[in-house]
């Protein structure tokens, strides 16, 4: 006798009392296969409603893994913890899009690469001095990555693996000095050209903080701490933003597009605005005399403790771990942040609540990056320009994922239509006589 329980469901519609086998794979089900399941010939077939895709696999994907319920996060699968303790951004960039660890020559390569890709053309810098002295540097981000389409027009090439692999590089060269520039220009300073000499993340700090010094020298412990925020927010599978690029990639657009749009999604407050609006949630708190208040406000449905909860996390989102060790290590060069107490303090008083505690509701990667972002001095603005160039290489990841994959279709989901039917117009001119 076979005790292997098939693999399939049977599911059986009531409408005609008749039964189908869905073949069942990795723990899901093709929503196409539910299509042979109608009332009759002549009618659609079953499909899913599934708004926000909270059970829904939308790819087949080797880059990231995340077990929500313990905590656990791997990049093509070493741990966060190993990689934020013993490797740097660009070693995890290069892990991310290749699949597995650089030999040294490979690593040397890729760094070269990377580092001497880093100017932009000029007419860059001329159209990015043309937007508004207020403008928010993720606007500025999210026109200028797009732009960029227009300077590389062989980027939409995208089944030439070398037209990719050089795209790629450009992206994640070319973010920080975008990044940079944007900052430079709210704050009416000139913009700083890279300086190649530098690593990675002392040149995008160079191209921020330098004034008329011959030579930015950034303090390494603040470059180091930068380097693991970035290495935190290299990818985190199929969230909000990666979702947008491969969605915009799916119509097989060229990749600055396609990031572009990734950009668009993390600026929105429930993605990577978050940080922003939990200094400002902070700031409003004020003293820790206020939290109790503050917290009755939010179970009251008032509004939102920002930098908790997680759409897969039920648990203390293993990045927050990290990012609280930097923090301190931080606040060791910069002094303290007097912030940070009212968060410890809402940390505490938020994890031992019930309303908190049922809903499985934990600090994530947000809640303490802008008490570092803010040590470093840059605006709240700033916040989620470094969350974009960090998670650039994940986005770039998924994205030849995307391409490659021979199951990915365009993007293109159903609904179930709730308006009107067969109306008949009339012109305008007879409806407002
Ligand atoms: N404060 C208070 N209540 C919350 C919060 C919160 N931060 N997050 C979720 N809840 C409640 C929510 O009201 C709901 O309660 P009920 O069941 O009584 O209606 C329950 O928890 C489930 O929430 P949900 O909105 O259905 O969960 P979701 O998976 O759709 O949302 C989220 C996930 C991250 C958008 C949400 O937790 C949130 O708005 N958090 C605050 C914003 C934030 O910190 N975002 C950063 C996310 S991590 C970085 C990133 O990936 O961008």
């Amino acid at each position: 006798m076979n005790d292997t329980p098939a693999q399939s469901l049977t599911v059986r519609d009531n409408r005609t009392g008749q039964e189908y086998d869905i073949p069942i794979t990795d723990g899901t089900i093709k929503a196409a296969d539910l299509g042979q399941i109608k009332p009759d010939e002549d009618s659609p077939g079953l499909a899913t409603y599934d708004p926000g895709f909270v059970n829904t696999a939308s790819c087949r994907s080797s880059v990231t893994y995340i077990d929500g319920e313990q905590g656990i996060l791997e990049y093509r699968g070493y741990p966060i913890e190993q990689l934020a303790e013993n490797s740097n951004f660009l070693e995890v960039a290069y892990l991310l899009i290749n699949g597995e660890l650089p030999t040294k020559e490979q690593y040397d390569a890729w760094e070269h690469e990377i580092t001497y890709h880093t100017f932009v053309h000029e007419n860059v810098k001329s159209f990015m001095q043309g937007f508004r002295y207020d403008a928010h540097p993720m606007g500025m981000l999210m026109a200028s990555v797009g732009a960029l389409s227009t300077f590389y027009p062989e980027s939409k090439l995208i089944h030439d693996d070398e037209v990719r692999h050089l795209q790629i590089i450009r992206m994640i060269a070319k973010m920080p000095t975008l990044g940079a520039w944007a900052f430079r220009h709210a704050q009416g300073k000139p913009y700083i050209y890279p300086d190649n000499e530098l690593s990675y993340t002392a040149n995008f700090l160079s191209m921020l903080f330098k004034m008329s010094e011959q030579k930015y020298e950034p303090d390494e412990r603040l470059v180091r701490a930068l380097d693991v925020l970035f290495i935190l927010h290299a990818d985190h599978e199929q969230n909000a933003s990666t979702n947008a690029v491969r969605s915009v990639g799916s119509t097989q657009v060229d990749p600055y597009a396609a990031v572009s749009a990734g950009v668009g999604a993390l600026f929105g407050p429930l993605h990577g605005g978050a940080n922003e609006a939990v200094l400002k949630m902070l700031r409003r708190i004020e003293k820790k005399e206020n939290i109790p208040s503050f917290i009755e406000g939010v179970k009251n449905g008032d509004e939102r403790l920002m930098g908790f909860g997680h759409r897969v996390y039920k648990n203390y989102d293993p990045r927050a771990k990290i990012i609280k060790k930097s923090a301190e290590e931080v606040f060791e060069v910069t002094g303290t942040n007097p912030l940070l107490d009212i968060a410890l303090e809402l940390e505490k008083i938020a994890l031992e609540d019930e309303y908190f505690v049922k809903r499985k509701l934990y600090p994530n990667v947000d809640f303490y990056s802008g008490l570092i972002y803010e040590a470093f001095q840059f605006p709240p603005e700033m916040f989620t320009v470094l969350f974009a160039i960090g998670r650039t290489p994940g986005w770039l990841a998924q994205w030849l994922e995307l391409v490659e994959d021979k199951d990915q279709k365009i993007a293109r989901p159903k609904q179930i239509y709730t308006g009107e039917r067969g109306l008949t117009f009339t012109p305008a001119t007879e409806r407002w006589s």
